[in-house]
């Protein structure tokens, strides 16, 4: 479904990610980790298209994608929950929902959207007039992922999304990753959280330093001693 062939990406002229190669098939959770500054968020936003390569190629359904606007690539299904929510502070739960879904292909369906993601998060259904700056960090992800959801998302690409919740709150968001996986829906689940990812992804990337350390099914990414060293530098 999603093709990443030798993609280079920088700031100023200086590349961040190095001949990164990914793939990722229709219904599959892939899981993509690394450390800190590994250039997870930088791939995302490449995929958003957020920032333009420097170089490489992104596929979609086999379509060269990578001169396409983060707008039209919403238009097909490619979204984002980004790394730190970035809900609309001073809007109201509805409000954050309605503005998810409001491209071309999502506005349609936007009221059987909303009735499917308010039946996955009935907390939101209880806040739908509270401002979204008012929710707790863990109700923020929901919306989040709520929001991305009323995008009609196709490939569903979580930046993070264990980040600064409480474990309890953790296991609740996982859970929901797993359903919408069961759903048929397609998922890039990025983290720095090893044992969780391993444990709901199918396959992984490990980027170290901007490139593809490791690659492989789970199993094989949690026995690869590469693994540790490239979390931990040893
Ligand atoms: N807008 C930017 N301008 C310049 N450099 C940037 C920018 N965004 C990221 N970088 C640099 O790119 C590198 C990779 O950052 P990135 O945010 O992609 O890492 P990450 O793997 O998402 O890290 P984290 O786990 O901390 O979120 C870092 O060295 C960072 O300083
Ligand atoms: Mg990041």
């Amino acid at each position: 479904m999603l093709e990443i062939e030798h993609l280079v990406t920088g700031y100023g002229g200086v590349p961040v990610l190095q001949d990164v190669s990914l793939t990722l098939a229709a219904g599959e959770i892939v899981g993509l980790l690394g450390a800190n500054n590994a250039g997870k968020t930088t791939l995302i936003n490449s995929l958003s298209g957020v920032y333009a390569p420097m170089s490489g190629r992104i596929l979609f359904e086999g379509a060269d994608v990578t001169a396409l606007t983060p707008r039209e690539r919403v238009e097909l299904g490619i979204v984002q929950v980004p790394e730190g929510r970035l809900v609309f502070p001073d809007m109201s739960v509805r409000e954050n929902l309605l503005l998810g879904g409001i491209n071309r292909r999502a506005r349609p369906g936007r009221a059987r959207q909303m009735e499917h993601v308010l039946e996955l998060f009935p907390r939101m259904k209880e806040r739908l007039s509270q401002d979204a700056g008012t929710l707790s960090g863990g109700e923020q992800q929901m919306l989040a992922i709520g929001r991305a959801l009323m995008a009609e998302a196709r490939i569903l690409m979580l930046d993070e999304p264990s980040l600064g919740l409480s474990p309890l709150f953790v296991q609740y968001i996982f859970g929901i990753i797993d359903k919408l996986h069961a759903e048929g829906l397609t998922i890039l689940l990025v983290e720095q959280n090893l044992n969780l990812t391993l444990r709901h992804a199918q396959r992984c990337y490990v980027l170290e330093r901007g490139r593809v350390a490791i690659e492989g099914p789970a199993d094989a990414i949690k026995n690869d001693p590469r693994t540790r060293s490239a979390y931990l530098g040893l």
